[in-house]
């Protein structure tokens, strides 16, 4: 999607469509669309008169101009009541608005987004966030993996943003920035929708260290010896089964060379999770391809915000490797040795997740993280605790948590806290080791949360498990079909929000 900010007048545009956002019920017309609706013989006000346009979210009326001005189609947009707005609901019109600007047919647009079209006399809407919200549905809404489908050719739809003359300057920079953000979701979508065959350990180092030559990213890889030579036992015994090498995949943003404080995100990244030896059933098992979401979102996530350069240090690390059964794979009962030294029984080779995590978060310690966000696709317990409708989130630190809600109610992608009492943890003691890898049948997913706790130690941490939010099979609006994309725009906010406060 191309996005052009423009302040010629809308009605010499050859465009197919010009969308006028329009608040329910507020009466008259405002911005270009007035003089349009003079050019129009007064079509858009007769229809607004006559309650044919009422302005509910979403609602969509196509006005046709018979060549009378330049642009085909005029679009009037619902955005509800002013008084509900919110920027869930500007991303959820504008996520709707997107798939019919990008049909094949037409593939350039106008939109107004003036303060005088999206202002009310009673507006209390922030125009700033309206126009980021608005961009987010765009781009967010825009997208589909189509990647692999012969017969579909991506059309690129561009997008011309009306604002005038004296507001361009500066809302330049919120368009530009989620610009960077929204793509950088769409290229965390890409990442986790791309089959496993494709999207193996090795593949998605290299696109890390592509996204690194294209960037002030530092990358650094480490590879099955150099894990050994780490003692990273619990990573290398999930990769056990696989033919594919391992690899421990790192980027790293210094934006405050004089600050010691390093901010860690570490992904999940097993790029097929079969369950190893502890075979899952056949059903859905496809979707494990997407079981390196969370390490695909910390590589979106650094990449924008290596664009957006925040003052601040954060460095993003992936354990990623497959999980599958074969004759060198790891069994139940076997025992791993952790970089930390903490041993720990393999009770089910399917709760492969915390292994991985165990050992890149030690080795993200030792390079001196001191706050610390991982992010894994991590149990089907948190779907049955949550559902598909927000992300669980297990944390330390009040703090650090707090910050984390605070960014996710801001972009709309929920989550929520669960509990981490210390009474969970005996479910995980092993007969023959420090720790078992599985807690048993009840609270899997703060047992899962806890057993990564057991390597975080003191430091500041907070484990988003997106088992339930990293794909949906129930598209909606900005929410495409396969992989969400989630919580790519909440780590980057998160991390705004931290250098705004320094
Ligand atoms: N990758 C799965 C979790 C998962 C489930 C992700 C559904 C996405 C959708 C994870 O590795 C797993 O298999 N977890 C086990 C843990 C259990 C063996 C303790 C699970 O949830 O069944
Ligand atoms: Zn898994
Ligand atoms: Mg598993």
């Amino acid at each position: 999607m191309n996005i052009t900010v423009i302040n010629d007048p809308v009605e010499h545009q050859s465009v197919e469509f010009v969308v006028i956002p329009y608040f329910e019920k507020s009466g008259e017309l405002t911005g270009p669309a007035k003089n349009i609706d003079i050019l129009l013989n007064q079509s858009i006000s007769k229809l607004i008169k006559d309650e044919e346009i009422v302005g509910k979210a979403s609602e969509i009326t196509t006005i046709y101009t018979y060549g009378i001005i330049q642009p085909k189609k005029i679009l009037i947009v619902g955005l509800g009541s002013i008084d509900n707005w919110d920027l869930e609901i500007t991303r959820t019109v504008f996520g709707k608005l997107s798939s019919k600007l990008s049909s094949k047919e037409n593939n350039k647009s106008l939109i107004c987004l003036d303060s005088e079209t999206i202002s009310t006399p009673n507006g209390h809407q922030n125009n700033n966030q309206f126009v980021q919200a608005a961009i987010e549905g765009l781009i967010l809404g825009g997208y589909e993996f189509t990647k692999h489908k012969s017969d579909i050719k991506d059309a690129e739809s561009n997008i011309l943003l009306y604002f005038n003359q004296d507001e361009i300057k500066e809302i330049s920079k919120t368009i530009s920035d989620t610009t960077v953000i929204s793509n950088a979701v769409n290229l965390c979508r890409d990442l986790a929708n791309e089959p496993s065959n494709a999207m193996t350990p090795n593949q998605l180092a290299n696109t890390a260290k592509s996204l690194s030559l294209d960037s002030n990213l530092e990358y650094k890889e480490l590879n099955q010896k150099q894990m050994q030579d780490l003692g990273m036992g619990a990573l290398l015994g999930v990769a056990k089964g696989s033919k594919e090498e391992p690899k421990l995949i790192v980027l790293e943003y210094n934006g405050n060379p004089n600050s010691p404080d390093k901010l860690a995100l570490v992904g999940k990244g097993i790029t097929f999770d079969s369950g190893g030896i502890s075979i899952k059933p056949a059903t859905n098992m496809g979707d494990m391809k997407g079981d390196m979401a969370g390490g695909a979102s910390v590589i979106s996530a650094i990449y924008a915000i290596a664009r957006l350069q925040p003052a601040i240090n954060v460095i993003a690390v992936v354990p990623a490797t497959e999980n599958m059964p074969g004759g060198n794979a790891q069994k139940p009962g076997d025992i791993v040795t952790t970089m930390s030294g903490k041993t720990i029984e393999i009770d089910n080779t399917d709760a492969e997740g915390r292994l991985v995590l165990a050992d890149a978060i030690t080795y993200v310690k030792s390079l001196g993280a001191n706050e610390i966000i991982d992010v894994a696709t991590l149990t089907g317990a948190i779907v049955i605790a949550l559902g598909n409708i927000c992300a669980g989130v297990f944390s330390n630190n009040k703090e650090l948590a707090n910050e984390l809600i605070v960014a996710s109610n801001a972009t709309g992608e929920k989550m929520w806290e669960l509990p981490m009492f210390e009474e969970y943890s005996k479910q995980y003691n092993s007969k023959t080791a420090d720790i078992k890898n599985v807690g048993g049948r009840g609270a899997g997913s703060i047992t899962g949360a806890k057993i990564i706790g057991e390597f975080v130690g003191e430091t500041p941490w907070v484990h988003i498990d997106i088992a339930g939010t990293s794909r949906t099979t129930d598209p909606k609006s900005y929410q495409t079909h396969g992989a969400t994309g989630v919580p790519v725009r909440t780590l980057v906010q998160l991390v705004l929000n931290k250098s705004q406060s320094l």
